[in-house]
């Protein structure tokens, strides 16, 4: 078992320097990337606060096949350009939607979520996988998040 000491008051980025420690502490010297995404979904749902569903899509074969996540069943499959994931994993842009409801294309997993941030992750040039939180509120996600869930994506690269 690994219990990480999570401070719910500290500010954000001290929250994301932590989280990242964690994370490079879980999947630092393992090579299996769906135990590592699995313990770093696990990861997102202990250290952020307010989320609905925290996890991965896999880039296979083209399309967007769900990974390890914490929070309701999900959409399994998801076409390139397709809602908030597939327009990251098309663009290799990090997407920051406030109000998933004004996103074209929203694909509506769970009713609950309000506010999405995903981020590619990029390993040898290509897109292999997507970050992705959701949360019931809107708005729930800045600048800081992004840069937070960023700098994990670029830690991952090559290891899940
Ligand atoms: N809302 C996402 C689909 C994935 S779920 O949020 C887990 C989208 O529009 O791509």
């Amino acid at each position: 078992m690994y219990t990480f000491e999570i401070d719910d008051n500290a500010p954000k980025a001290q929250l994301y320097d932590d989280l990242h420690s964690a994370a490079l502490a879980l999947v630092d010297g393992e090579p299996d990337g769906v135990a590592n995404m699995a313990n770093v979904a696990a990861l997102l749902g202990q250290y952020l606060p307010r989320l609905n569903w925290a996890g991965f899509y896999r880039m296979v074969d083209g399309e967007l096949v769900l990974g390890p996540f914490v929070g309701k069943p999900a959409c399994i499959r998801i076409a390139l350009g397709s809602g908030v994931c597939g327009t990251a994993a098309a663009s290799g842009e990090t997407q920051l939607v406030d109000d998933v409801h004004a996103f074209p294309g929203h694909i509506a997993c769970d009713a609950a979520s309000q506010s999405e941030l995903v981020v590619p992750v990029i390993h040898e040039g290509r897109v292999t996988h997507v970050i992705d939180l959701d949360s019931p509120e809107l708005a729930r996600f800045d600048a800081d998040d992004r840069a937070g869930i960023e700098r994990l994506a670029k830690t991952l690269a090559g290891r899940i």
